[in-house]
């Protein structure tokens, strides 16, 4: 399995942060936001990456990173995306990179308190169609800012995104997994109201052709590109508690 890291957009929410640095590359507790995304994907061996970003600061995850050895990766690619066009469109470039394997997604603003192997072993076992992971959010504000899943009897219906009324206790995280046919519904999307690519869309396609699964993600999630807040709630999270943990 292979994996896509994917750390572009402008950080708007997190301005004037951002217009001096990546969004990614702004610092949670001991080390840059980036590097516990990395840490998740290779403590589940997924150690062949492609990070892909973009804006004016891309040179600085190779001064970061480099070739990605210090940090348990056996191969490090970087795409860049030329202007912001969604998370999916920036998925979209990894496709060489991934040529047919199954791959893991995961948003560099994402911070997760727990292993995610469980889920990724889950989709190594039967890779096909897509996984999501979800995490239980009780206020309905917090709701309003993410994708949130629509169910009937256990199965996921629909995905609405950032919904006005949320219609589950359940917020869709950055981290998601998919067979090559990902690919193929890239190009097939047309841009949202936002002007970009949907990952929403992706994963509304999968749900369309009935091949979507889901876990639920135990311990604390956090998107630290939220808001200036959620920002420091993950920082304060991962300096009492840690990150990533068995
Ligand atoms: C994106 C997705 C959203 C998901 C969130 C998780 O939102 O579109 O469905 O819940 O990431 O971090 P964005 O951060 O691009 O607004």
């Amino acid at each position: 399995m292979k994996g896509v890291i994917l750390a572009g957009g402008t950080g708007s929410r997190l301005h004037p942060l951002t217009r001096i640095t990546n969004k990614h590359l702004l610092p949670i507790y001991d080390r840059p936001m980036v590097n516990y995304c990395i840490e998740a994907l290779v403590n589940a061996e997924i150690t062949e990456i492609m990070l892909v970003t973009g804006g004016t600061h891309a040179g600085e995850f190779l001064r970061l990173l480099g070739n990605g050895h210090e940090f348990g990766i056996d191969r490090l690619s970087y795409g860049y995306q030329e202007r912001p066009g969604g998370i999916a469109e920036a998925l979209g470039l990894a496709a060489r990179f991934v040529d047919g394997d199954p791959v893991l997604v995961m948003l560099a603003d994402n911070v997760v308190e727990r292993s995610i192997r469980p889920m990724v072993d889950a989709f190594r076992a039967e890779p096909a169609g897509a996984r999501i992971l979800l995490t239980r959010v009780e206020e309905d504000e917090h709701l309003r800012h993410l994708g949130v899943p629509v169910f009937d009897e256990g199965r996921i219906t629909a995905i609405e995104e950032k919904p006005e009324a949320p219609p589950s206790k359940f917020g869709v995280t950055g981290i998601y997994c998919y067979d090559s046919d990902v690919f193929d519904v890239i190009p097939t999307l047309a841009p949202s109201g936002r002007g970009e690519l949907e990952i929403t869309d992706v994963n509304n396609h999968y749900i369309g052709e009935g091949a979507m699964a889901y876990d639920i993600l135990e311990g604390f999630w956090g998107d630290a590109g939220e808001s200036i807040d959620a920002y420091y709630a993950v920082n304060d999270f991962v300096r009492a508690h840690g990150a990533n943990k068995g």
